[in-house]
């Protein structure tokens, strides 16, 4: 089969297609035909080495899409090791659900691993309630631009975006957020009461900022790797001062509960068949666009789900 190979941590031009054996499923794992694949965020910094860096070489990709070969039904699975960037993958079963049939193969990638992380952060981790005001980080992007409309699916009362170009703001509003800013520390000129929930994906400065922007009882869920970097300490204190809190979340644990994961990824499929909730697709991309399309996510170009189209 075909599939994008990382043999050596760097830039986008270390991932390169070749032809390879096909994985080996294990006991409690199935092969998928895939689709589509997905491009995350995580991928360009595990391509660095930066993050969780697997044994070399490597297939990434953590999200598909396609036709499990055991029984032909179309599924869409996370994997945890990698491997998506291959025309055929080894999913567990326990992280893999059914798309039911009005959800096609764009959407369910779409959805299933950033709309869960955005689903992840909103309702298991942050308790949103309806009525509350919430705040999103990087808002156009993958996870981002489905926070807004899950928030809005979800009761809240107001949602901001913070993106960081025009054209993205343009688009955060689309989706239907009443107020879109460049910087979490302008929020504060358009929601002077605070937001009730902010879901941070940048760390640093950034998460501190959120938590300025918070109201009293407010909670910040933070979902970044960033997030550990420099700058993001909080003193307890300073929680205590505000009376507010601060959350992690990692799907990894969404994952570890695979009646939890089949809950979320339904409540997505719902959403999205009632029309409340819709990945905005950026691009399209063979095996060979792999790394120009890293590349295009590095730069914070991208806006919605970058897709790769495995047969391509
Ligand atoms: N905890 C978990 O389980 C989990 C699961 C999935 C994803 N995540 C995290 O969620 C975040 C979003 O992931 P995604 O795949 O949906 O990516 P994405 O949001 O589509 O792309 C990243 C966006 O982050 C913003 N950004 C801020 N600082 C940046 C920087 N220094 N370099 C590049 N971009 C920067 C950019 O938006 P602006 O230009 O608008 O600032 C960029 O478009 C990532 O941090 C990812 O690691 C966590």
């Amino acid at each position: 089969m075909r599939a994008v190979v990382l043999r050596r941590f760097g830039g986008p031009g270390q991932l390169r297609t070749e032809s390879v054996p096909e994985p080996a499923p294990r006991e409690g794992e199935s092969v998928i035909d895939v689709t589509l694949a997905g491009l995350n965020f995580a991928d360009l910094e595990i391509r660095e080495g930066a993050y969780a860096p697997p044994p070399l070489p490597a297939v990434l990709g953590v999200d598909v899409v396609g036709r499990r070969r055991s029984d032909g039904r179309r599924v869409a699975a996370l994997l945890r090791e990698g491997g998506g960037y291959a025309q055929a993958a080894v999913a567990r079963d326990a992280c893999t659900v059914h798309v039911p049939d009005h959800i096609d193969d764009a959407q369910a990638l779409g959805l299933l691993e950033q709309g869960s992380t955005a689903y992840g952060a909103l309702v298991t981790a942050g308790r949103l309630r309806p009525g509350e005001s919430v705040a999103v980080a990087a808002a156009a992007g993958g996870v981002g631009h489905l926070a807004v409309q899950l928030a809005l699916a979800l009761g809240a009362r107001t949602v901001a975006g913070i993106a960081s170009t025009p054209a993205k703001r343009r688009f955060v509003r689309s989706l239907g957020a009443r107020v879109a800013v460049g910087a979490p520390e302008r929020l504060s000129e358009e929601l002077p009461e605070g937001v009730d929930l902010y879901l941070d994906s940048v760390g640093g400065p950034a998460l501190r900022a959120g938590l300025a922007a918070l109201a009293p009882f407010g909670r910040l869920v933070t979902i970044g790797e960033r997030g550990a970097g420099p700058g993001s300490s909080v003193p307890v204190e300073e929680l205590t001062g505000s009376s507010v809190g601060v959350h992690g979340f990692w799907m990894r644990h969404v994952l570890a509960d695979p009646a939890l994961f089949a809950r979320t990824a339904d409540a997505l499929f719902t959403l999205a068949g009632r029309g409340q909730v819709r990945a905005r697709v950026d691009r399209v991309v063979p095996l060979d666009g792999v790394g120009a399309a890293h590349e295009a996510m590095a730069a914070r170009e991208t806006l919605g789900k970058v897709l790769v189209d495995v047969r391509a």
